[in-house]
């Protein structure tokens, strides 16, 4: 697993704590930063924060949607 790289400095939040959070079933920013703390101090994380779920949450579903193909 590659090092853990800080999007949220004012919370201490990595790159691996909003996969993890993606994959426990958080699904927008708002969730993110109640599970997380992610962007709710200074805000400069939102857009990093958000991009990192959203690729999370692709990674995630990608494999639904192949499933889905598939039937
Ligand atoms: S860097 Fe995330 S709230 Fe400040």
């Amino acid at each position: 697993m590659p090092s853990a790289v800080y999007v949220c400095i004012c919370n201490a939040v990595t790159d691996h704590d909003i996969r993890a959070a993606a994959e426990a079933g958080c699904t927008n920013l708002a969730g993110l930063t109640m599970r997380t703390g992610a962007g709710a101090c200074c805000g400069s994380c939102v857009e990093s924060a958000t991009q990192v779920l959203a690729e999370a949450r692709a990674a995630i579903e990608l494999p639904l949607v192949l499933l889905d193909r598939a039937a």
